[in-house]
């Protein structure tokens, strides 16, 4: 079967790692980029970043959140089953080179995706200074792994159940006024995204963000993922996800995000109403 899951394997009460068979994007997969996935024949299409690749044997690394109907169905399949389709690698890859410093921000689940743009700086010859945040101890992801690509790593919680309490723009607004970098690179949530970008912004720091878009084709046709950046329309899926995180239009983007979010809400909500008798029986 293609792209059968390798193996299955649980990072915290809501997100899982899969290592699964597609040595098509496996081959051509670069830092910052993602792929189309579906379960099924009916499956609707979601965009995950690729967190790691293995060329020779044809292994891609995808790491995701519990979150939607897709996702938690993900997290029930286990190694043996098959995706209908893994589609790619989309989107542009990271491509900054050599810069000097580069200082790295990741939240959450977006700790996945900075991984390969940390071992991509590394591997460029960059000091890679790397800031991770989590809600709490146990949402922290990666920070071994993010250890041996990084000359310095800062871990934050919200809560101060491990290292320091703060969120991470705490940490980065500190490094940034005794140090001088090159380049911020910044993956996460929207809110965390644009709050790295006004961090940022009064030091003069050139800063990208990875956005987690909205998708529905992937091909940019749909215009679902539009986003602006400097006064021009963009398309995450073909234009991106990377963008200059001081050019992005973040008030715009947010509600856009938003509205998406409460559709699928509301059209949840429709679908239990029309369908309530029988969800009763069950
Ligand atoms: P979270 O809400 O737990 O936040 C993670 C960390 O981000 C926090 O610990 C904090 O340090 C920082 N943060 C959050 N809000 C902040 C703010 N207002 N100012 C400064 N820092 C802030 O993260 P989560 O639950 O893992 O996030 C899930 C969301 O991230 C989902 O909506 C998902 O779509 C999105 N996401 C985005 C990407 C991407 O490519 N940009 C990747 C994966 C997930
Ligand atoms: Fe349709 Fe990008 S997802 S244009």
């Amino acid at each position: 079967m293609p792209y059968k899951i390798l193996e299955k394997a649980r990072l915290n009460s809501v997100v899982w790692k899969i290592k699964v068979h597609a040595p098509t994007p496996a081959k051509a997969a670069r830092a910052g980029q993602f792929i189309i996935l579906r379960i099924d024949e009916k499956g609707e299409r979601i965009p995950l970043t690729i967190s790691d690749a293995d060329p020779a044997k044809g292994v891609l690394t995808i790491i995701f959140q519990e979150a939607g109907k897709t996702t938690k169905k993900m997290a029930a399949m286990k190694a043996g089953d098959s995706f209908a389709d893994v589609f790619g690698p989309l989107g542009k890859a990271t491509h900054f080179g050599k810069i000097g410093k580069v200082v790295l921000v990741a939240g959450g689940v977006g700790i996945a995706e900075i991984l390969p743009v940390a071992q991509y700086a590394k591997t460029c010859g960059n000091f890679v200074a790397t800031i991770i945040g989590a809600r709490t101890k146990e949402l922290l992801i990666l920070e071994d792994e993010l250890k041996k690509w990084s000359d310095r790593l800062i871990v934050t919680t919200d809560d101060g159940s491990y290292g320091t309490k703060a969120l991470v723009t705490g940490p980065l607004k500190e490094l940034l006024e005794k140090e001088k970098f090159g380049l911020c690179y910044c993956v996460g949530p929207d809110i965390m995204m644009k709050f790295v970008a006004e961090t940022t912004r009064p030091f003069g720091l050139k800063t990208f963000v990875s956005l987690d878009a909205n998708m529905v084709d992937a091909t940019g046709m749909c215009g679902t993922c539009r986003v602006t950046v400097g006064g021009k329309t963009r398309f995450t899926c073909v234009d991106g996800p990377e963008f200059d995180a001081h050019l992005v239009d973040w008030d715009e983007f947010l509600k856009r995000q938003k509205r998406f979010v409460d559709e699928e809400k509301a059209s949840l909500a429709a679908f239990g109403e029309q369908h309530k008798e029988c969800m009763h029986k069950v």
